[in-house]
């Protein structure tokens, strides 16, 4: 069985057809790319998955369980994570704090203010601090915990929301454009990490328009085009694939890294 099915999915916002009858399988530990120009209806893909966004029609299972429809949250707890297009970590916290307030949201959103004074807390601080530094080395940040996250730069600041995302231990992470703005050796640095994140088992899904990443580092990758899936297969596939060559001839912004 696959780990996550997207069988025939649809949204509506309107008259607006922004996902149309879409089904693909996504197998545990793989990364698989979802492309496309813009406005083909990826993020809104993203939100239906992770279950931010109701279906008009379709559903979504994570091992044969359906879970659209479900909370947001719920389905996290569950194993879904997705990460934001654009950056959310508290500006005056540190790299660390910012993972650690991560894992106790995780545990008690809704009763905060209840929770922090508990000695439950202070015992789980402990524990998630460790935790919190241990993603913060293995995405690299180790050297950067203690720095407040205004001063990071850019890429270090798109890689800590990454971190936060893998407080919650997803099973399935979803990357909304996550070498958006980056720099050459930025992106060099974020395609070892998303790699670091799939050999520790989690599988990965990546909507990027970054087309050499998008390459180098999807086992498979899936193209939607106006809402609809035009083609689905490796790389090297998919690159030569007319439909999707045809797909981006009028999008001026991309290539397919030829
Ligand atoms: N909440 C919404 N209400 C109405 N229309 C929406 C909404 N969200 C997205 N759309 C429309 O749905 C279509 C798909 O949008 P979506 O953001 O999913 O595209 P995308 O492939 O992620 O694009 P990009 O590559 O630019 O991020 C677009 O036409 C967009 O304007
Ligand atoms: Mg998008």
């Amino acid at each position: 069985m696959s780990l996550l099915r997207v069988q025939d999915l649809t949204k509506r916002f309107g008259g607006l057809v922004a996902v149309n009858d879409v089904s693909f399988d996504v197998e545990a530990g793989e990364i698989l790319s979802i492309i496309g120009p813009n406005g083909a209806g990826k993020s809104t893909l993203f939100k239906l998955i992770a279950s931010f966004l109701k279906p008009t029609a379709g559903r979504v299972l994570l091992e044969g369980e359906e879970i659209s429809g479900l909370k947001p949250h719920i389905v996290a707890r569950k194993g879904v994570v997705r990460t934001f297009q654009e950056t959310t970590v508290f500006k005056e916290m540190t790299a660390l704090e910012n993972v650690v307030v991560a894992h106790h949201l995780r545990l008690k959103a809704g009763l905060l203010g209840v929770y922090f004074a508990s000695p439950r807390a202070r015992a789980d601080e402990a524990s998630f601090r460790a935790s919190a530094s241990e993603i913060l080395d293995y995405l690299g940040l180790g050297h950067v915990k203690h720095e407040r996250a205004r001063n990071l730069p850019h890429g270090y600041l798109r890689a800590l929301g990454i971190a936060v995302a893998m407080a919650a231990e997803p099973r399935v992470l979803l990357l909304d454009e996550p070498f958006a703005g980056m720099n050459p050796e930025e992106k060099d640095r974020a395609v070892r990490m998303v790699r670091g994140i799939r050999d520790r088992g989690i599988t990965v899904l990546l909507v990027e328009h970054d087309m050499p990443s998008v390459m180098r580092i999807s086992d498979r990758i899936v193209v939607i085009s106006f809402g609809t899936k035009i083609a689905e297969g490796t790389p090297e596939a998919v690159r030569n694939d007319p439909a999707v060559i045809e797909a981006y001839l009028g999008a001026e912004d991309e290539t397919l890294g030829h």
